[in-house]
């Protein structure tokens, strides 16, 4: 046990798909035997972990062997102390949806996507899941006339609302969340960012029961930043949960473990995550979905799992020791960050009270912001040349 070992408090989970992912890619087949799921449970438990999530093929693909499955799962949560806490669809695999699922053209392929949420959301409820996730990777087209988009995101809406009056009528303590990608499967993703997800939730029936599941890799390969992304979906609380990962800009969906790819961006991301700045602290599990790389076999793969707890943990320490190091304070003063918590406009005061104070640009214009030492201040914390 070190300062880097997981506790329950924690709260890091793992999709089972991630340790689970035997390595079939666009150019590959299978490098790594099929994982038991029960096995997952067991070892993500030795290493620390507290939950679980699943997409309904990861664990119960098939109705033979269903309730066989479900009573080994249900007794290997009661034997590990695991719990799950997010389930999702698998509405991307299947031949049937090639042109998706909530959003296809086939009106027939739409309705049995549907019903194939809905048996895995009472599944969500009976295992005790809090979150269900909804991530359309086949919603979207690769050419221009054959989607009407407008169409798509009627009936995306017209699913979304059928699903929460349904968890509503069934009193399942569930809430959506959304898990924005802009490509990959499909050439363009409806959804495609945490600002498109977010636009789109305005516009349900309940919104209030629909928040968003960002992807650090899939904002990165729009170019986004993660940081600004989920600090956006907490002020508006809509950060029901996370994946957490690691991607090398805007290229495929690596799915690297969290930590690598931009690690500066990973160290924002924990800043964001413990509500360092106005926006609240994101108090959801820490969820890793990443694809252990094909190089591994299955002990790399749970040197991997570890890895990503491992990461969290020190940029944890890390972002802390930062932002409680006294320089950094004098710095971020400096920086007049504080300054932007205070209204623009004075109590009492009008927009003509405003007009009429007289400004010099020029001598506005000459006041630096000190913003670089503020940074090289984190960056020599993330480099660990300060304690
Ligand atoms: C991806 C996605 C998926 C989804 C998961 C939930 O890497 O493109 O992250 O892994 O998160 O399938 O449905
Ligand atoms: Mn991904
Ligand atoms: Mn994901």
């Amino acid at each position: 046990m070190n300062k880097y070992t997981p506790v329950a408090e924690d709260k890091f989970s793992f999709g089972l798909w991630t340790v689970g992912w035997q390595g079939v890619d666009v150019f590959g087949g299978a490098v790594r035997p099929a994982l038991d799921p029960v096995e997952a449970l067991t070892r993500l438990a030795e290493l620390g972990a507290a939950a679980v999530s699943f997409h309904d093929d990861d664990l119960v693909p098939d109705d033979t062997t269903r309730q066989h499955t479900l009573d080994r799962f249900t007794k290997g949560l009661a034997d590990t102390g695991l719990v799950v806490e997010m389930a999702t669809t698998n509405l991307f695999s299947h031949a049937v949806f090639k042109d998706g699922g909530f959003t296809a053209n086939d009106r027939d392929v739409r309705r049995y996507a549907l019903a194939k949420v809905l048996r895995n959301v009472d599944l969500a409820a009976e295992l005790g899941a809090r979150t269900y996730v909804l991530w359309g990777g086949r919603e979207g087209a690769e050419s221009g006339a054959a989607k009407d988009v407008a169409a798509a995101l009627d009936r995306y809406k017209e699913a979304m609302d059928l699903l929460c009056g349904y968890v509503r009528e069934q009193g399942y303590d569930i809430r959506f969340a959304l898990e924005p990608k802009p490509n990959e499967p499909r050439g363009d993703i409806l959804l495609p960012t945490i600002g498109h997800a977010l636009a789109f939730i305005g516009e349900l029936d309940e919104p209030s029961r629909v928040g968003l599941n960002p992807e650090i890799g899939h904002e990165e390969m729009a170019g986004l930043n993660f940081a600004h992304g989920i600090t956006q979906a907490l002020w508006h609380g809509k950060l029901f949960h996370l994946d957490l990962n690691g991607q090398h800009g805007p290229r495929f969906d690596q799915d690297l473990r969290f930590g690598a790819g931009n690690l500066r961006g990973a160290f924002w991301t924990v800043d964001a995550m413990l509500g360092s700045g106005v926006a609240p602290a994101y108090d959801g599990y820490v969820h890793f979905d990443y694809k252990p790389p094909r190089t591994e076999d299955l002990d790399g793969v749970w040197a991997t799992a570890e890895a990503c707890m491992r990461n969290y943990l020190i940029l944890r320490e890390k972002v802390r020791a930062f932002r409680a190091d006294p320089e950094v304070a004098e710095a971020v003063a400096a920086a007049r960050v504080a300054e932007l918590a205070v209204p623009t406009l004075g109590a009492g005061e009008t927009l003509a009270d405003l007009r009429a104070e007289s400004f010099d640009p020029d001598t506005l214009a000459v006041r630096g912001l000190a913003f670089e030492r503020l940074d090289q201040l984190a960056m020599e914390h993330l480099l660990g040349v300060r304690a």
